[in-house]
């Protein structure tokens, strides 16, 4: 089923514009599944007063149809054509805060660009917290492939060190969000100190 809120990104209150001190860029999380992506995106797009986009659900907008049925129907490499479309649009949009599926900075493509114009950071987290988080959802295609435990372990073998090329790392606290919506904040501003300081420093 389609959700019509998917179709835009989500606004900030009427009458809001971005707070000072919001980021000009496009802030873009990446990370695992049960990594805190949109949970903290959304709260980090009322801090900034950014509009909030779940890539997620604007594919399953896109496709008429939820991620779980196109994996079904379609298979793996549908869902990651189709993630790529979505995210290279969404990409275009004026800055936002914007939620990404697991997988999807793990395209080529899609981290070409975000490199290009956006500010990535990848929400961190440990094994432990990461599999503690995703038993509370059972919608995740790639989970039932095995054991949630072994499958997030082989995907963070295997994208972590992708993960890495984010522009920010940040630890997701095993507590309440708005702990880890601090730290980005506090991570993105040393982040914009710094390039500020950088690009002071040259000649
Ligand atoms: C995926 C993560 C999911 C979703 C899809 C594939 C992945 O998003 O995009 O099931 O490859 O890691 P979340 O990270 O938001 O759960």
């Amino acid at each position: 089923m389609s959700n019509p809120e998917a179709m835009a990104p989500l606004p900030p209150a009427a009458g809001d514009a971005p707070h000072p001190g919001a980021p000009f860029r496009t802030v873009v999380l990446v990370g695992l599944m049960g990594a805190g992506k949109s949970s903290i995106g959304r709260r980090l797009a009322q801090r900034y007063g950014l509009p909030f986009v779940d890539a997620d659900k604007e594919i399953e907008a896109a496709a008429g149809c939820t991620i779980e049925e196109i994996f079904d129907r379609l298979g793996e490499q549908a869902f990651r054509d189709g993630e790529r479309r979505v995210i290279l649009r969404l990409l275009d949009d004026p800055p936002h805060v914007l939620a990404t599926g697991g997988g999807a900075f793990i395209d080529p493509q899609i981290r070409e660009r975000i490199k290009q114009g956006c500010i990535s950071v990848w929400l961190h987290a440990d094994l432990d917290l990461l599999v503690r988080r995703v038993s509370r959802r059972s919608n995740r295609p790639l989970l039932k492939r095995g054991s949630p435990r072994e499958v997030l372990e082989a995907l963070i073998e295997r994208r972590y060190p992708i993960y890495a090329e984010a522009d920010i790392r940040v630890d997701s606290a095993d507590g309440p969000p708005e702990q880890t919506v601090q730290r980005v904040v506090d991570a993105l501003q040393r982040f914009g100190a710094s390039k500020l300081s950088s690009a002071g420093a040259s000649p």
